[in-house]
């Protein structure tokens, strides 16, 4: 017998001398385990899987704010299920289903979804305003995407995109390599409200953004994203074109 069996035998020893006159007793309520798939609570499961790079409140973090009442009025649950469920390949957002292999069943990725819209939903917030939709519904176009990338975004994030006084670079490569063009998209309606970037309405106040201005700027900063850096992917209907790198 080796050292470490015999080692190892003595602690289970002690450790049953230690529990004493509980041995063999019955499990106390507390001590039967509750299986991760059978937390239905959405609070629970967003803190659990999603806070860390969503934001304790769906907001402040790394990734999209999907906490933000104007994200969640303008993208429908259809198309929640889909980024939580398959991910967005290429980025840090996983794959949360079981049938994609991830941890979650469908009935707690339901759970969450629920649990997003009742905690920060507003779903009065645009009424009567014009929403551009969740995904394009026109190709962009990179040469007038420039020119609305000068209209519209320029006063910010500089004439060519790499930052002015107020914010930083988002032309970076790794930046852009690592963001879907639905993820960019979904940026330029909804901004970084928590970060006080403007939504497609604020960008130039009175002069909202169109669909086809949004799809056009898209395919922009796609254009800038290199070449050898293969484009993440967003499994929801994308039809923005990226014709490669220009780096
Ligand atoms: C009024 C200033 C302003 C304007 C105009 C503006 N932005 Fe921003 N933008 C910001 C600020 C502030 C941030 C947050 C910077 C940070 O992360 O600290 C930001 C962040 C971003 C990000 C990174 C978001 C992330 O967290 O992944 C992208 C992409 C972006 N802006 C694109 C655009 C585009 C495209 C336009 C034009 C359609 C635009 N912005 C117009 C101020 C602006
Ligand atoms: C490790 C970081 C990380 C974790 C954990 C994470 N996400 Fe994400 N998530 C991201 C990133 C990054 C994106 C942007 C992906 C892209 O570029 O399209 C994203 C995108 C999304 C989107 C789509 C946003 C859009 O464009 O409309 C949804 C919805 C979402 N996440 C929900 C969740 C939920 C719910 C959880 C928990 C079950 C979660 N995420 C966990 C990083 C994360």
């Amino acid at each position: 017998m080796s050292a470490r069996v015999t080692f190892s035998i003595g602690l289970i020893a002690a450790l049953l001398s230690l529990a004493g006159c509980n041995l063999p007793g019955k499990p106390t309520p507390s001590d039967i385990v509750r299986r991760p798939t059978d937390i239905l609570d959405p609070v629970t499961l967003y803190s659990q899987n999603c806070a860390g790079c969503h934001g304790a409140d769906g907001k402040l973090g790394p990734a999209p704010p999907i906490g933000d009442p104007v994200y969640l009025a303008v993208v429908n649950d259809d198309a929640l299920r889909d980024a939580i469920s398959k991910g967005r390949k290429g980025t840090a957002m996983s794959a949360f289903a079981q049938s994609e292999g991830g941890m979650l069943t469908d009935k707690q990725v339901d759970a969450i979804i629920q649990g997003i819209r009742q905690r920060w939903g507003q779903p009065q917030i645009l009424q009567g305003v014009a929403a551009p939709p969740y995904a394009a519904k026109v190709p962009g176009n990179r040469q007038q995407g420039a020119a609305a990338f000068a209209t519209f975004c320029a006063s910010c994030h500089g004439v060519d995109g790499k930052g002015g006084p107020k914010v930083g670079s988002i032309v970076n490569p790794h930046y852009l390599s690592l963001i879907t063009d639905q993820g960019l998209r979904t940026i330029v309606i909804v901004g970084r409200p928590d970060f006080n970037a403007p939504d497609w309405r604020n960008n130039v106040p009175g002069h909202p953004m169109s669909d086809q201005e949004i799809s056009d700027v898209v395919a922009w900063l796609a254009a800038e994203r290199p070449a050898h850096m293969a484009a993440p992917v967003s499994s929801s209907p994308t039809t923005t074109s990226s014709p490669g790198g220009l780096h």
